[in-house]
């Protein structure tokens, strides 16, 4: 019988326990095939053991977001500081040249607009076509407690029945209705069921207190989604706080693509997620690198 009147939210993750590895760097992914492994170990950096994404996935249920507008001109000079970048099947063939060696995440779900009931999603790309893009992972979102919170998490479970046969993995994504909480009892509720549903890493959102017992009761990797634009400094606080807590990395977007300047940032918060820079350096690493904001990189190496 669940516990329907008060939800037994678990109360000893046993901070300062670290989880097992077992043989291979990305967490709980220990005993999954060849191709799962080298798929995730292209998305997970294996000397820092994490990833910075760059998710530019919004215009499929928003439209062309502030920052998206032209994928060529914002967002191509940022690939070479991302390590995978999370994307739909329409931008990736369109806007993203080939010759680019970053993994790609592709978004998977599709079915709502911004307009409408977020969480009436469904299944949006075949595994053959995953595959034929050379997808590196598949991502699906699971609403829970919203109102379409079953067919959601159906289309988790579905998307990893694909990856069992594919061999590519499953980004499970927590995605939240406009009016609910995001504590850690909620996104502990949320992350937990995705993995058990047999996602292979999940993104969720950073929250206080207690971020920590989100990490530690997720079997599987945690990636931060960045969500709305903060300020540049607070947008680096909370990738700080979310690394130093357990989380394996970021997916972020609108706090990359929509500051001040977009190419700074990315690399502020790779400092962050790679070399356990603190905020207050990284924010100075931006102001600096903004100074110099002719600094040489490829777009596509
Ligand atoms: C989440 O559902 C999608 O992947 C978003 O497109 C993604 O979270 C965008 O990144 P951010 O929230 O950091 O702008």
């Amino acid at each position: 019988m669940a516990d329907l009147d008060d939800v037994k939210g678990g109360r000893n993750f046993f901070a300062g326990t670290p989880i097992p590895h077992r043989g291979f760097f990305v967490q709980g992914a220990h005993s999954l095939d060849w191709g799962m492994k080298n798929r995730l170990a292209q998305i997970f950096d294996a000397r820092s053991g994490r990833t910075l994404m760059l998710a530019i996935d919004l215009g499929f249920f928003q439209g062309p977001t502030t920052g998206l507008e032209r994928i060529d001109v914002s967002i191509l000079p940022l690939l070479s500081c991302a390590d995978a970048l999370m994307v739909t099947r329409g931008v990736l063939r369109t806007s993203i040249p080939p010759e680019m060696n970053k993994p790609i995440v592709l978004r998977c779900t599709a079915g709502q607009s911004v307009l409408k009931e977020l969480s009436n999603e469904s299944l949006s790309v075949a595994a053959d076509d995953a595959a034929r893009l050379n997808a590196s992972a598949m991502a699906a979102q699971a609403y829970v407690g919203a109102q379409y919170e079953h067919e959601s998490i159906c289309n988790v479970a579905e998307l990893v029945d694909r990856s069992q046969r594919t061999g590519i993995p499953v980004l499970g994504v927590t995605g939240i209705g406009k009016d609910m909480a995001r504590d850690a009892r909620y996104l502990g509720l949320a992350t937990r069921i995705v993995a058990e549903i047999g996602a292979h890493f999940v993104k969720t959102y950073y929250c206080e207190p207690d971020f920590e017992d989100v990490v530690l009761g997720c079997p599987v990797p945690i990636v931060v989604a960045g969500g709305k634009k903060l300020s540049e400094i607070d947008a680096l606080w909370m990738a700080f706080k979310s690394i130093d807590q357990g989380a394996a990395g970021v997916d972020m977007g609108r706090n990359i693509f929509q500051a001040e300047h977009p190419l700074a940032m990315i690399q502020a918060v790779r400092a962050i997620v790679h070399g356990n820079a603190r905020p207050e350096y990284a924010f100075d690493l931006y102001c600096s690198l903004k100074e110099n904001v002719a600094a040489p990189i490829s777009a596509v190496s």
